[in-house]
């Protein structure tokens, strides 16, 4: 071989590479992190083909422990019964996806969710019974007396069809009663496809919807030596331990998920976020729930796990002092409203007179903030943004009273 033929060779070979690296890099990003084979594998023709559409949907897959384990797509998708289908690339898939297709190898938790207020409660309190099968309200009637077995939410009606939708349900539609016979999603604290335990361990998680003035939860927490520390820790927390043995190791500071659902030393895990409550602290006027004793032995025995008994009981006797003091403080409220209904000074429809607004604040906002922030550790909460408001919305209530009755004298006259 003579010099030329090399030097041409030596051209064309790096010519060749070259060009390999340009059509490389020209062609899509999906192509070149092909996934690993076993993968492919668990769930076949599926992901190959979505990972040239919705890759997004792949990649967060390959994050979950179905994954690993070997749950496919198909297997969250095929048809449950009662779910409407479509064929899809040679499959028959149900055209929507419920808590229905989790179920079938989630009972246990299913079940637990169901007797929460997380199910159908959590609808009812916009919509009201319509939509739930007479089965599904007594059984929820049964833990929650009043709670489906009521109308559609009248301040809802007020504001109208688009508000429902995007800004009630958005929310509430963690209970919703689904075409083939199941309640609720799965999908609101896990995601549908990362289908993860530490995402619904993040605070975060649970305040996409338990926020703002009238269920201030994600605030309150925030301001909490609980929340607080979280934040500064979050990274050395091991968010992704296994529920099955969960330690104050892997989770020295509590966020929501762990005093209300986790299995924290041994507990058991609960999808029943209604198990460790004591209080109705959502009322106007907070009366103790039917389990009031199991209850709050359950949420105590959470405490227990990292603080000594004395701790925890003194914390629960201030809490319970700020429950009754801001029932006084509501009932006063509300009995106002009833003598000027009766005084015939208020027109009987809801929401069309700016003393209902001022009513409905004060304990919606104010009375829950007060409530909420004794409970976990806010005490802006219990103080400016709950009992100082409580005081200036009563003074604005009794001024608007004294005006209405002193209008009615002067028109008598
Ligand atoms: C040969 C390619 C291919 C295969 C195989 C395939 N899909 Fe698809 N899939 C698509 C395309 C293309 C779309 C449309 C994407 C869009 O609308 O942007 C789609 C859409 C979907 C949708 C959304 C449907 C809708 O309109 O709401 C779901 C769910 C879905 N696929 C699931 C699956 C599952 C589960 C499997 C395996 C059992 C599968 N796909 C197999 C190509 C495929
Ligand atoms: C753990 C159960 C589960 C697994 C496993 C699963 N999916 Fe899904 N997928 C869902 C749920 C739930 C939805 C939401 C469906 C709905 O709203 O009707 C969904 C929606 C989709 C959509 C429509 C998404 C959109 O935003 O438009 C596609 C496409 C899809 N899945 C493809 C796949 C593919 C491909 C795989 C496997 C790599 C897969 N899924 C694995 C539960 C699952
Ligand atoms: C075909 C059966 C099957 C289906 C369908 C299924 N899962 Fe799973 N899932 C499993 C198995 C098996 C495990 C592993 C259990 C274990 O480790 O103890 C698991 C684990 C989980 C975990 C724990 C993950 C972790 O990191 O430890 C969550 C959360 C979960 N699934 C949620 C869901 C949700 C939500 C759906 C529906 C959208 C769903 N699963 C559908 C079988 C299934
Ligand atoms: C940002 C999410 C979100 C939106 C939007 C929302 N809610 Fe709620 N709602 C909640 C949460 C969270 C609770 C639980 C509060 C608690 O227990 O402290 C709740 C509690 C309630 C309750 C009291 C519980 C019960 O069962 O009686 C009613 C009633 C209610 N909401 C109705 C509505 C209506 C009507 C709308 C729209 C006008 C609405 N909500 C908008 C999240 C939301
Ligand atoms: C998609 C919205 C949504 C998410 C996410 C959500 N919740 Fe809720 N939650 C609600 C609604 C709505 C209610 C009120 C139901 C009712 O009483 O009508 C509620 C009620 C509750 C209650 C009171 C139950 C009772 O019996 O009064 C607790 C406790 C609770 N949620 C804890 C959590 C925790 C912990 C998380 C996160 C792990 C979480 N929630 C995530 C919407 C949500
Ligand atoms: C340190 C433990 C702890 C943490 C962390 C915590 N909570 Fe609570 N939560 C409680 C206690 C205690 C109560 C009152 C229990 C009772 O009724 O006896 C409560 C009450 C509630 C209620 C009130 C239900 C009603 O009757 O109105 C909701 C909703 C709630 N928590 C949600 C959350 C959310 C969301 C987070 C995170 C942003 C959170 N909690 C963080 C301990 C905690
Ligand atoms: C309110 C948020 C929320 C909803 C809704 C929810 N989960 Fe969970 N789930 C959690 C949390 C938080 C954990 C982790 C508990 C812990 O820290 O020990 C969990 C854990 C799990 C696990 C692992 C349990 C174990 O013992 O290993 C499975 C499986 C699971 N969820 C399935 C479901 C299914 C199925 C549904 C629907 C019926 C559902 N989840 C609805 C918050 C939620
Ligand atoms: C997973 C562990 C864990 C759980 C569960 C837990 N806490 Fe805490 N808590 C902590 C840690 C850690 C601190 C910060 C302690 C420190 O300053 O050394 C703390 C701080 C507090 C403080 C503030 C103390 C101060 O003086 O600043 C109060 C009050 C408190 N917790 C009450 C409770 C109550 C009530 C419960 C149950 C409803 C509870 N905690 C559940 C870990 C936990």
């Amino acid at each position: 071989m003579n010099f030329k033929n090399i030097f041409i060779s030596i051209i064309f070979a790096t010519a060749m590479v070259v060009a390999a690296f340009l059509i490389n890099r020209a062609r899509p990003v999906v192509e070149i992190s092909q996934p690993r084979p076993e993968y492919v594998r668990a769930t076949g023709k599926c992901a190959s083909c979505h990972l040239h559409e919705t890759s997004a949907i792949v990649h967060q897959y390959s994050f979950s422990k179905h994954a690993k384990i070997n749950v496919t797509c198909y297997e969250c998708h095929r048809v449950q019964e009662g779910q409407a289908e479509f064929v899809h690339k040679g499959f028959t898939l149900a055209q929507e996806l419920t808590a229905l297709n989790c179920a079938q190898c989630h009972s246990t938790e299913y079940d637990q969710f169901l007797r929460s207020r997380h199910a159908a409660p959590a609808w009812a309190a916009v919509s009201g019974s319509e939509g739930f099968s007479a089965e599904q309200i007594a059984y929820a009637e049964k833990y929650h007396p009043g709670s489906v077995m009521r109308s559609a939410n009248q301040l809802a009606i007020v504001q109208g069809e688009g508000v429902m939708e995007k800004g009630c349900l958005a929310c509430h539609s963690v209970g919703k009663p689904n075409a083939d016979g199941s309640i609720g999603t799965c999908t609101a604290c896990h995601a549908r496809h990362s289908t993860s335990i530490a995402l619904a361990r993040q605070p975060e998680t649970c305040g996409q919807c338990h926020m703002g003035p009238d269920h201030s939860q994600l605030e309150i927490y925030n301001e909490s030596k609980h929340g607080v520390l979280f934040a500064l820790q979050r990274d050395r927390i091991n968010l992704d331990a296994s529920p099955k043995n969960l330690t104050t190791r892997d989770m020295p500071v509590p966020t929501c998920a762990t005093c209300h659902m986790s299995g924290l030393e041994g507990m058991n895990v609960t999808h029943d976020v209604t198990e460790r409550l004591s209080w109705w602290l959502f009322s106007p006027v907070s009366k103790k729930r039917p389990n009031y004793n199991l209850g709050q032995e359950a949420m105590k025995n959470t405490c227990l796990k990292c603080h000594a008994k004395t701790h925890v009981e003194e914390f629960y006797r201030e809490a319970e002092i700020v429950v009754h003091s801001t029932n006084e403080k509501v009932q006063k409220s509300l009995d106002l409203m009833t003598e000027l209904r009766k005084e015939g000074l208020l027109t009987p429809e809801p929401f069309d007179e700016p003393i209902e607004f001022i009513a409905f604040d004060l304990w919606h906002y104010y009375g829950r903030t007060a409530k909420h922030g004794a409970f976990m550790g806010g005490a802006d909460f219990v103080q400016w943004h709950g009992n100082y408001e409580l005081l200036l919305k009563m003074v604005e209530m009794e001024e608007i009273a004294k005006s209405l009755r002193g209008k009615s004298i002067s028109e008598t006259k």
